[in-house]
């Protein structure tokens, strides 16, 4: 036989010379949710070990999690219903919870990239990303909505805004909004190729920020469709966007493949909430190696073409990348 693929795969030092992907922690960014108050504190029923945590305990974490070599973290705000409100305008006060956590995580973590979701449905008493009338989401009316949630965190110091609302226009909109204001150094990190999805059902639960009517599948990609990706992504690009991310994504990875290889930036991808409560849920039940699965899957997510991952297993596996 004269070609014998085994060979290459004879030894684990061998394995480490042919291997074509290798997952590093600073590849990471961890989303969390914050809450105002220590008795908000609470362990999310469908994300067992994902925690809503108060700015203080997310210090702690964030310190860990730094000297293990993450380098970035998404915050999203859970709030009050009492804040919810149509016009979201909690999103942009510049003493909401958010806007403070991003400060404080600023002065303490001069270094760390701070990232921040754009997007009404944590604020919205609809559970909609976009403005609602008479049932219809209104898309040139949240754009301005969506630029002054966008600066009010460039104000408080995030360092990547995250427009994940899908209305169209928006990174230019945004755009503009944070260079007319100075932030031209605001980087835009846009949720491009967003699916209208059932894995980000646990993520609703941890932020109480379900649609109170209808669904999001006019505004979010429908699963069946990858050209559509490829447009959303050219134009997020056109409009100014620093990065561009498929999300969920695993499955998803064709879709990740396809942006990668068209894309000029770097590509993200987000390993969503049901994704991480399939995973935590097989392996708590001893039907699943929790260490094996969750590192092939990001793994392959990363082979696919991703630059960089959202995942809730960050801070675990730093430490597994540690050892
Ligand atoms: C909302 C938003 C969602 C997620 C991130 N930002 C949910 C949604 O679109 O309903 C989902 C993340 C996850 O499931 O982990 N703008």
């Amino acid at each position: 036989m004269l070609i014998r693929p085994r060979r290459n795969r004879k030894n684990a030092a061998m394995r480490s010379l042919v291997r074509e992907t290798v997952l590093r922690a600073s590849d990471l960014i961890w989303p969390c949710f914050l809450v105002e108050s220590s008795e908000q504190e609470s362990e999310i029923k469908s994300m067992p070990g994902v925690y809503r945590l108060t700015t203080e305990s997310l210090l702690t974490q964030v310190e860990e999690l730094v000297g293990l070599g993450v380098g970035a973290i998404a915050l999203f705000p859970a709030l009050e219903d009492s804040l919810k409100t149509p016009d979201a305008r909690e999103s942009w006060n510049e003493k909401g919870l958010l806007q403070r956590a991003v400060r404080t995580l600023k002065k303490n973590f001069p270094e760390v990239v701070l990232i921040t979701d754009v997007a009404m449905d944590p604020y919205s008493s609809d559970g909609h990303d976009g403005v609602v009338k008479d049932g219809r989401i209104l898309n040139d009316e949240t754009l301005p909505i969506l630029a002054k949630m966008a600066l009010s965190q460039a104000q408080a110091g995030a360092d990547m805004v995250a427009p994940s609302d899908m209305m169209d226009g928006r990174i230019g909109f945004i755009r503009d909004v944070l260079d007319n204001e100075g932030f031209t150094d605001v980087s835009i990190m846009a949720y491009s190729a967003k699916y209208a999805s059932a894995f980000y059902g646990p993520f609703r639960d941890a932020l109480d920020s379900a649609p109170k009517s209808g669904d999001k599948k006019t505004y979010q990609m429908d699963p069946a469709n990858v050209r559509e990706a490829l447009l959303e992504v050219e134009l997020d690009i056109q409009e100014g966007a620093d990065v561009v991310m498929v999300k969920p994504a695993m499955a998803y990875l064709d879709v990740i493949a396809q942006t990668a290889d068209c894309s000029p930036v770097p590509v993200a991808a987000y390993q969503v909430s049901g994704e991480y409560a399939m995973l935590k849920a097989a392996s708590q039940l001893g039907w699943l190696d929790e260490e094996q699965v969750v590192m092939e899957s990001l793994l392959a997510i990363k082979r696919a073409g991703s630059d960089m991952i959202l995942t809730y297993f960050a801070p675990q596996v730093a430490r597994w990348l540690r050892r």
